[in-house]
């Protein structure tokens, strides 16, 4: 079968690092190039955190380094969840640089787009800001990209504010930018990794799968995703998993845009599920998750790591 070709646009991240340890040993995906953006922690440790990961899996992805900031706000982070480091709880190896590109993340992403054979899945993991300037610095790549098969947003409340999720508030102008450039999106929100979650009992046997169940296992006793009694939301990891097993997901056509405005709605992303805006729907969203499919996915894909 052929492998879907990819390139991962992450800020590792606890919830980032289960994603691309599914992705990078999923027989289905081939990921092409790892790029990284401000998003959980600084552009800095959120790119040492990815060649660490790289380096514990052995695997030889390029990495590119992308905006270190959004395009018009101030940075804002999530080190309370993931720990000062972005990936507290474990202590990696030192990566060394052999796989960091000596160039942009927008700029590695265009000539992966342009020279590919087939055309290239993009899986935004974190805030949108490079893949807003990939699509206003080269216009040509929208019709090059097959989807944008994103984690952010929601269909219903907001988790870095009542209203907004994270990737979304981080830089609300690049996401309102990628839901209106006429890309094929496929969004995963909130509402789909509040579904999303892994409980004690589950870390345990991850836990025992092998080293990178152990290595997941302590990030867990330090993500504040969620606690370990009410479940810990693998977000990242729905977007994986719309990659790897689609029909684990029940998906709505609608438009969807974000709020740049509004003080206290700012990064709201308004899914107009019923079609009142009467707008023509640009996106795919995903509206039910099977939780427990979802789940022996997920454990499933980590026991196949090494
Ligand atoms: O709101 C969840 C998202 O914000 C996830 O991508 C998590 O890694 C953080 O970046
Ligand atoms: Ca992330």
């Amino acid at each position: 079968m052929n492998k879907k070709p990819i390139i991962i646009d992450t800020d590792p991240g606890i919830d980032d690092a289960v994603a691309l340890a599914i992705a990078l040993h999923d027989k289905t995906l081939d990921v092409r190039l790892i790029t990284t953006v401000h998003g959980n922690v600084s552009l800095e440790k959120v790119t040492r955190n990815a060649l660490k990961l790289l380096h514990f899996f052995n695997k030889d992805v390029p990495v590119a380094a992308g905006s270190d900031r959004p395009l018009l706000r101030d940075v804002i982070d999530a080190s309370e969840v993931h720990g000062e480091s972005g990936m507290d709880g474990y202590e990696f190896a030192a990566p060394g640089n052999i796989l960091l590109k000596d160039e942009h993340a927008v700029n590695a992403m265009y000539k992966e787009i342009m020279e590919s054979k087939e055309k290239i899945t993009l899986v935004p993991i974190g805030p949108l800001t490079n893949i807003a300037l990939l699509i206003r610095l080269y216009p040509e790549v929208v019709k090059e990209i097959k989807e944008i098969v994103l984690m952010g947003g929601s269909t219903s409340r907001g988790n870095a504010s009542p209203a907004a999720e994270f990737n979304i508030l981080a830089d609300p102008e690049a996401a309102k930018i990628v839901f209106q450039s006429s890309v094929p999106i496929v969004m995963l929100g909130l509402n789909i990794g509040d579904k999303a979650k892994i409980y004690n009992e589950d870390s345990k046997k991850i836990k025992d799968l092998n080293q990178t169940g152990r290595m997941i296992h302590d990030l867990f006793q330090h993500y504040r995703g969620g606690t370990m009694e009410t479940g810990l939301t693998m977000y990242d990891s729905t977007a994986i998993g719309y990659l790897s097993k689609p029909d684990m997901y029940q998906v709505a056509e609608a438009y969807v845009d974000v709020e740049v405005t509004g003080q206290l709605t700012m990064g709201a992303t308004i899914v107009d599920l019923e079609h009142q805006f009467e707008q023509q729907s640009n996106a795919k969203v995903a509206v039910d998750l099977d939780d427990q499919a979802f789940k022996h996915w997920l454990i499933n894909s980590l026991a196949r790591c090494n």
